[in-house]
């Protein structure tokens, strides 16, 4: 007896004396990464006891699709068992998950689609041998929402080291993009709409050594470009189609592009881009911090490949009652104008010093009488508003919904009558304001707002609530948001949310930024979704904590160039498996933009048949990412897709030409 206690002993602290249950909740579930909310010991995701198909568990770990949780068992546990299946409390048809488990990168155990109502599913299995082991919940490929799913009396049988959980292998931050020619290129937008006599305002985006000479053949009257800058201003009497030629010089060459000017009443003819200030600086925004977004958006070299608004978001006004005093005073002054909080002391200046950089101005409000945070919102003084926006020389305004659901609650219109009603009446207000006023709808997706955004005057719409940085997320959105591709062309454009990887906060907390949680092949896999959805491309990090690998996922030229596209498509999506999938986008050159992505826990071989995308065979492929040609390709192409990863190809008929 006194020998075995003696050998428990020496095996080491991680070690547990022969054949002792461990349970699943027993181990730190801050590792598990879920689609929503949090992990929760012995009770279900709603923070009720665990209950499947009636029956109650007084243990084991409530979760919710899709989830991952990575476990080193080093060898040390025998047998896992549980019972799983949809909670009770998930309360909805559309609930229905499926769990598997997966040891060393081998599938060992699948449950199937499980539905809410089913009986708990017992799970028994041998774990001898392995060393991890992943325990998952998908979505059965209808969607997250009410997928609440539990691991039920989950309790590895451990004779060995104990079970501890861990984060999935680190990934090093690869820049895979290689740093721009010293030669000129032009980047960004190849068209660009404005309204007669509005104040046109355009910085040519070229990389290249500096520094560059510019220059614009057949540039329309009214139009005058600064060479040494690149920045087009003035404004254009007349409507019409400009097609001109740009031009940059440096020692080593010169680039041209067409470009085209169309003067009429369409505005983002191409999906905006610029910097966002929400997921970084919260209710912690100054005039300073914005100068300096602004500078750094020059400095990196963002604005070199299109990069334009900076935009303030909600928390520039005052609000009644705040932790900040500087944010708490008077809304409106006596006339009912709109009153800056002391943070920003003048607002005109500060467009002065974004457009004197080529650059944009962004402004955000909100139809109720207080924004989502608790700030002056438009109600009742929309006109007064709309007319201040554009007298302070803002670009764009995100009109949001907070605190007006309070308002459509008292009015007696249809539904969607009601959801439509503040934005008619801001977009008409926009429209007569002698400058032009991009307009972002962020309502979350109500009433299928892609079906009515453009129509009610709006240029791009949020198709969903704040994004997060919940597992899948991404790919979830953007899975979604092709559904809505029909909705998405020049003009109007479905926005699911802002580019959120660096120094960024955490999305909801409103806390300091802290790096990035996305592993760097997530952040790779955002950015190539975003552009093939042709999605408005706003950075909301930290400006001033820009480092290589944000800034390579976020420049590439050729990636962007694939949001940027004239025909303005979403892509179509070609489902393959439950973790891989296909996505492709015509462009307008005859090309295709081709994006596979993947899921899974693990790398996985992705094959694209052009058959399968609607192309032609005898394809050159280029990898977009890394800026390689690859070769041509008869009927298909494979690739090895990192884990939560892409490979972003562009296919066509001709080898790709930059420019
Ligand atoms: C939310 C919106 C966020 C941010 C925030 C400001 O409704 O989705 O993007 O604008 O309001 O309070």
């Amino acid at each position: 007896m006194k020998a075995i206690l003696v050998l428990a002993l020496c095996v080491g602290s991680f070690a547990v004396s022969a054949a002792e249950n461990v349970r699943l909740s027993s181990l730190d579930l801050t590792k598990m990464r879920q689609g929503w909310g949090k992990p929760q010991i012995d009770r279900s995701i709603r923070e009720q006891p665990l209950s499947i198909g009636g029956r109650r568990f007084d243990h084991g770990v409530g979760t919710h699709a899709k989830s991952a949780l990575w476990i080193d068992l080093a060898g040390g546990s025998e047998r896992f068992t549980a019972f799983v299946g949809v909670d009770d409390a998930a309360g909805s048809p559309k609930a229905s998950v499926a769990f598997k488990i997966v040891a060393d990168g081998r599938t060992l155990w699948r449950s199937g689609p499980v539905k809410l109502g089913q009986p708990p599913i017992p799970v028994d299995i041998d774990l001898r041998g392995v060393r991890t082991l992943i325990l998952l919940v998908g979505d059965t490929g209808d969607g997250i929402e009410f997928d609440h799913a539990d691991w039920a009396d989950a309790a590895f049988v451990v004779n060995g080291p104990a079970p501890k959980t861990i984060d999935p292998p680190r990934e090093e931050p690869i820049i895979l993009t290689p740093p721009p020619a010293p030669r000129p290129r032009i980047n960004g937008p190849r068209v660009f709409g404005v309204r007669p006599g509005s104040p046109f305002l355009f910085k040519i985006p070229a990389t290249g050594e500096r520094p560059i000479r510019f220059a614009v053949a057949g540039l329309p009257k009214g139009l005058k470009l600064d060479p040494l800058t690149g920045i087009i201003t003035g404004s254009i009497s007349k409507p019409g189609t400009y097609v001109v030629t740009l031009r940059a010089t440096n020692l080593h060459g010169t680039a041209s592009r067409k470009f085209r000017i169309v003067c009429g009443d369409k505005l983002a003819l191409t999906p905006p881009m610029g910097w966002n200030h929400w997921y970084t600086h919260y209710d912690r925004v100054t005039d300073k911090l914005v100068r300096e977004a602004a500078d750094a958006m020059v400095k990196s070299g963002m604005a070199d490949v299109g990069y334009q608004y900076v935009s303030i978001d909600d928390c520039w006004m005052n609000a009644p009652k705040h932790k900040d005093p500087m944010r708490v005073g008077p809304l409106r002054d006596p006339q009912g104008n709109i009153i800056p909080n002391r943070h920003f002391p003048d607002m005109k200046a500060l467009t002065g010093y974004i457009h004197a950089k080529g650059l944009k101005a962004g402004i955000y409000t909100s139809p109720g009488p207080f924004t989502c945070g608790g700030f002056a919102g438009a109600y009742q003084h929309e006109a007064q508003d709309a007319r201040q926006f554009a007298e302070w020389g803002f670009d764009l305004l995100k009109y949001d919904w907070c605190s007006y659901g309070e308002i459509a609650k008292n009015d007696p219109d249809p539904e969607l009558v009601k959801l439509k009603k503040p934005y008619i009446l801001m977009a008409n207000l926009l429209k007569q304001q002698p400058r032009d006023i991009v307009l972002n709808l962020c309502q979350y997706g109500m009433g299928n707002v892609w079906e009515w955004g453009a129509e009610v005057g709006g240029h791009s719409w949020r198709t969903a609530g704040d994004l997060g940085f919940e597992l899948d997320r991404i790919f979830e959105v953007a899975l979604k948001n092709a559904e809505h591709r029909q909705w998405s062309k020049p003009g109007s454009w479905n926005d699911p949310d802002y580019i959120q990887i660096g120094k960024i906060g955490d999305a909801r907390g409103m806390g300091e930024p802290i790096d990035c949680p996305l592993s760097p092949n997530e952040q790779y896999a955002f950015m190539s979704l975003w552009c093939l959805m042709a999605a408005p491309l706003f950075f909301s990090g930290d400006m001033g904590a820009l480092d290589p690998f944000t800034l390579n996922v976020l420049c590439n030229p050729e990636v962007i160039e694939i949001d940027q596209d004239p025909l303005g498509q979403c892509a179509r999506v070609i489902h393959k498996d439950e973790d891989t999938f296909v996505m492709v986008k015509d462009m307008e050159d005859g090309s295709h933009a081709v994006g596979l992505f993947n899921r899974g826990e693990a790398p996985a071989t992705v094959t694209v048949r052009w058959s399968d995308l609607g192309l032609k065979p005898n394809l050159y492929v280029r990898d977009v990412w890394r800026q390689k040609d690859l070769g041509k390709f008869k009927s298909s192409f494979t690739a090895e897709v990192p884990r939560h990863g892409t490979v972003l190809l562009r296919a066509g008929q001709k080898k790709y030409k930059p420019q």
